[in-house]
């Protein structure tokens, strides 16, 4: 091989790998590879008698979290924590007992349903059921 060969071979190379490094990242934000997510659709969010009477406990449900309230009449329930008007993380107001979500002032009841706010539909109830020392929030069918 002559040196000229060699030195055009050299940088033909070399072009060529920085205009792959160059496009790659570019090729790669564009055509994002598929990411599979795990389907959770039970999950343990508490241990019984870890919430008293009107408290909350957030958890996550997936990639979500989710809200586990047990009311002042001692009945479990559980939402997703995602407000259904800008996907703020909701809280538990026990003094008022009802959910806010903190940032447009949106309210829900012990159901779910909107009181008043922005939020244009309820928050996504779970089902709850008792397992040993378990509880078990799950997603409806
Ligand atoms: S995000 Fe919840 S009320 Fe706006």
């Amino acid at each position: 091989m002559k040196r000229r060969n060699f030195i055009n071979y050299f940088l033909g190379g070399s072009l060529v790998g920085t205009i792959i490094a160059f496009l790659y990242p570019i090729i790669s934000f564009i055509l994002p590879t598929k990411q599979t997510e795990a389907v959770i659709k039970k999950i343990t969010a508490a241990k019984l008698g870890e919430l008293a009477p009107n408290m909350s406990k957030i958890f996550k449900f997936g990639t979500s979290p989710g809200i586990l309230i047990n009311t002042p009449d001692g009945e479990l329930r559980a939402f997703s924590a995602i407000c259904t008007h800008l996907t703020c993380t909701i809280i538990y107001e026990s003094d008022t007992g009802t959910i806010l979500c903190p940032c447009h002032n949106g309210r829900f009841d012990l159901s779910g349903n909107v009181v008043s706010g922005p939020p244009p539909a309820p928050l996504e109830s779970y089902n709850v059921e008792i397992s040993g020392d378990d509880i078990i929030v799950s997603k409806k069918a």
